[in-house]
């Protein structure tokens, strides 16, 4: 029997979580989901992927693909709370960026951290945000879409961005 942490995730956990998929539809995408839900800093380590694919009898290229495919997912240690938004042409010509850039002041996230063209990704420095931009959501209707902790808020606009920040200082806890 395996009991090995891995980067933080207990194989037992994994197991746990590879187990209560087993033969249900979108196995893969709830497995990662909860996997990475369970990692201290809200990951997927390369180890828990090999993980993953060799307990789910995945190709490593395909369960890659999910996670490269869904902003959601993130290859690198997170905050406590993730903010994506997106940069994509919809989202751009009704202000994503200047929602972008209000999370300067709300956040505390430096000017130069906020670079046009580069993909981001920024965690602030109490380790409570990590700021991302998604190239398209696939929502262009509802655009400026901005995705908080999993859950997209469509037509975003600084003073809803500004209350849903607010509810996360105050009650802390990851939201749905
Ligand atoms: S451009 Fe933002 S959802 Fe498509």
């Amino acid at each position: 029997m395996q009991t090995a942490a891995v980067k933080g995730v207990d194989t037992k956990v994994l197991d746990k979580i590879t187990e209560k998929y087993r033969n249900k539809p979108g196995a893969l995408l709830g497995i990662l989901e909860e996997s990475q839900g369970m990692h201290p800093h809200k990951y997927l380590p390369s180890e828990t992927l090999e993980y993953i694919a060799e307990k789910t009898g995945t190709p490593l290229s395909s369960v890659y693909s999910v996670v490269t495919f869904y902003a959601f997912f993130s290859l690198k240690p997170q905050g406590e709370h993730s903010i994506v938004v997106c940069r994509g042409t919809a989202c751009h010509t009704r202000r994503s960026k200047f929602l972008l850039e209000s999370l300067e002041s709300m956040l505390g996230i430096s000017e130069d951290d906020l670079k046009e063209g580069e993909k981001i990704f920024l965690t602030t420095k109490d380790n409570k945000y990590t700021v991302k931009t998604v190239a398209c959501f696939g929502q262009c209707a509802l655009a400026p879409v901005v995705e908080i902790d999993g859950v997209i808020h469509s037509h975003m606009t600084v003073d809803k961005l500004r209350r849903e920040i607010g509810k996360l200082n105050k009650f802390g806890g990851r939201g749905k």
